[in-house]
């Protein structure tokens, strides 16, 4: 079965079990400083996982866009990917483990055709407080399973989330293809990795709240979330080795073939798949409006189209091509991801000027880069000098650079990079690091001056402006705060300079930020303004900063106003229809 009929399939499935479909939301998670992208179809249900009612019901499926970034250097086997699509099912306190075992069941086996003797599943082993999992077990012997189809597991592999650093999480059950080859050992089982066992389906027993201490709470409201990963299934289902054989590369890659001359072939393979995949992410994230940069999501972006650029040099190339393979995506997803067509001009436009940029150095950057090889003498570690002079002339990432020192058996002397890094960049410092880390911008210092600074301008904006106005959509990453609000004409330069002063009068006048936890009733009859009702379930965080702002929110904030040190407001726009958009900075002026 192919990637439309998989999907379709799919949500016809679960709609026929009374499931709502919604929308695939952004990759850029929205009011969740703690990652940079949404990494599971469960993610931007968040909320309603936690207790707030969802418009569309207890029921919910979908399809969801999404990317991790922490395997990027291991794309180009056989199943790694940065973008992947995830099929999604959730009981949002309503139905649970029978229900939900029975429905993964009936569709393998009476939709997608699997026997239960290609099947074998895991369920969660028990640990601390938290008891084995029979009862999933005996789920599962119910459909037909044999004891030695059922395999049980630790935290390690049979406990899921949270997707951030706080959240819901739970046990969960997976279900594995079976190849039918032998076992490789006695103890050869789901969690082996010699290619008997793939993994389908997994089912998530939602029903703890992992908190900023690491304690595991129990949640009020018991769910259920599923993903499906949709390039395995279809390499499954389409019966082929690698997910970038399946139906969902074909097009990508044969237009890389077309453009480059070579063949998808021998040592060709990684070098296709890298550009292929990165490509696909790129276009997505693209598609999204973020836009190459140095920090945060941005920075990904950048590394990727950088990375697939130095691929496609590899496979003996040596122009302007990726428009083209945009266009390929484009056309190929466009139905699914309406946004994609929306966007395509600006998605065209940045990914070439970015290619551009880098294509310009890049043969230059690496001719230097061997002649460093040859400096470096017999040193196993190529210095951060070296490393930073790539980054800083050719625009090499450092981990591009690093990646390249791996292939002549050498290290790069991070610490030392860091350092110059540091030195020359002192101002968007902690998002790069983070993102540095592999993904995970975490609660960086800079994102929690920039939460405690959003609070601060909405409280600007209703004290100069109107005290009508709202929140309507707030989004923060490492180098710059997002604030929409509904407002209906342009704000006025004087409007503008005395909102960036009232929120630096509150920055100078370092006022510490207080918060108290209190029923949300109690909350709201306080005054605090409730941007985000019930989000965080029957008690909530209230932060208070002097007289000047009291918000409900999840934080995380800084201690006090003047570790914010200053504010500038960059850019002032519509964002739609009646809602206007400020994008300012941190930082010291
Ligand atoms: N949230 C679960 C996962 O990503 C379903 O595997």
């Amino acid at each position: 079965m192919e990637a439309q009929e998989l999907r379709e399939a799919f949500v016809n499935f679960f709609k026929s079990k009374d499931h709502a479909q919604i929308g695939s939301a952004s990759l850029i998670p929205e009011n969740d400083p703690t990652v940079l992208f949404t990494t599971a179809g469960m993610h931007p249900l968040v909320p309603y996982l936690l207790g707030e009612k969802h418009p569309m019901g207890k029921r919910l499926c979908d399809f969801q866009k999404c990317i991790r970034t922490g395997d990027i250097e291991e794309v180009g086997d056989n199943s790694h990917l940065t973008f992947f699509e995830m099929l999604g099912n959730w009981s949002l306190g309503d139905y649970f483990k029978k229900e939900s075992i029975g429905w993964s069941f009936e569709f393998l086996t009476e939709h997608l055709g699997f026997t239960i003797d290609q099947l074998a599943v895991t369920a969660f082993e028990g640990e601390g407080d938290i008891p084995r999992d029979d009862e999933t077990a005996e789920i599962w012997k119910s459909h037909g399973f044999k004891d030695e189809q059922i395999f049980f597991y630790g935290r390690k592999d049979n406990w899921w989330g949270p997707a951030g650093v706080t959240g819901p999480c739970g046990p969960d059950t997976e279900i594995f293809f079976d190849n039918g080859q032998p076992k490789c050992s006695d103890e050869c089982g789901p969690s082996c990795h010699c290619g008997k066992y793939t993994e389908i389906w997994n089912n998530v027993f939602m029903q703890y709240f992992k908190d900023e201490n690491g304690k595991f709470k129990p949640l009020e409201q018991k769910n259920v979330d599923t993903g499906m990963g949709l390039e395995r299934a279809c390499c499954i289902t389409e019966k082929k080795s690698s997910v970038y054989d399946t139906s969902l590369f074909a097009g990508i890659i044969a237009k890389l073939e077309e453009i480059s001359g070579k063949k998808y072939e021998g040592e060709n393979i990684r070098s296709f798949r890298i550009v292929a995949d990165h490509l696909r992410a790129a276009t997505f994230i693209l598609g999204d409006g973020v836009v190459p940069s140095k920090v945060g999501q941005g920075y990904i972006l950048r590394r990727l189209i950088r990375r697939a650029s130095r691929y496609m040099s590899d496979l003996g190339y040596d122009g302007i091509f990726m428009e083209q393979i945009c266009n390929v995506i484009i056309e190929q997803y466009g139905s699914s991801y309406p946004e994609l067509i929306r966007e395509k001009e600006t998605i065209c436009k940045n990914i070439t000027s970015e290619e551009e940029k880098f294509h310009k150095t890049l043969t230059k950057g690496l001719r230097r880069f061997n002649e460093m090889l040859k400096e470096n003498g017999d040193s196993k570690v190529l210095d951060g000098e070296m490393v930073f002079r790539l980054y800083d002339t050719f625009g090499f990432p450092v981990e591009l650079t690093s990646e390249l020192a791996q292939e002549h058996g050498l290290t790069v002397d991070m610490e030392d990079f860091q350092n110059r890094f540091r030195q020359h960049q002192d101002k968007s410092r902690a998002g790069a690091e983070q993102t540095f880390k592999g993904g995970l911008a975490d609660n960086s210092e800079e994102t929690t001056k920039l939460h405690t600074a959003t609070h601060l301008l909405n409280a600007a904006l209703r004290e100069i402006v109107d005290p009508n106005i709202r929140q309507k959509g707030s989004n923060i990453t490492a180098d710059r705060l997002r604030f929409d609000f509904n407002f209906d004409r342009k704000l006025t330069p004087e409007e503008l300079a005395a909102i960036e002063k009232f929120v630096n009068d509150a920055i100078e006048a370092k006022i510490p930020v207080v918060c108290t936890e209190m029923p949300v009733d109690e909350a709201k009859a306080s005054g605090a303004i409730g941007v985000f009702d019930n989000k965080y379930g029957a008690i909530v965080k209230v932060y208070e900063i002097g007289n000047v702002s009291r918000e409900l929110c999840g934080g995380p904030h800084v201690e006090n106003t003047g570790d914010i040190q200053g504010f500038k407001i960059k850019k002032e726009e519509s964002s739609a229809a009646g809602v206007r958009r400020i994008k300012a900075v941190v930082g010291k002026f």
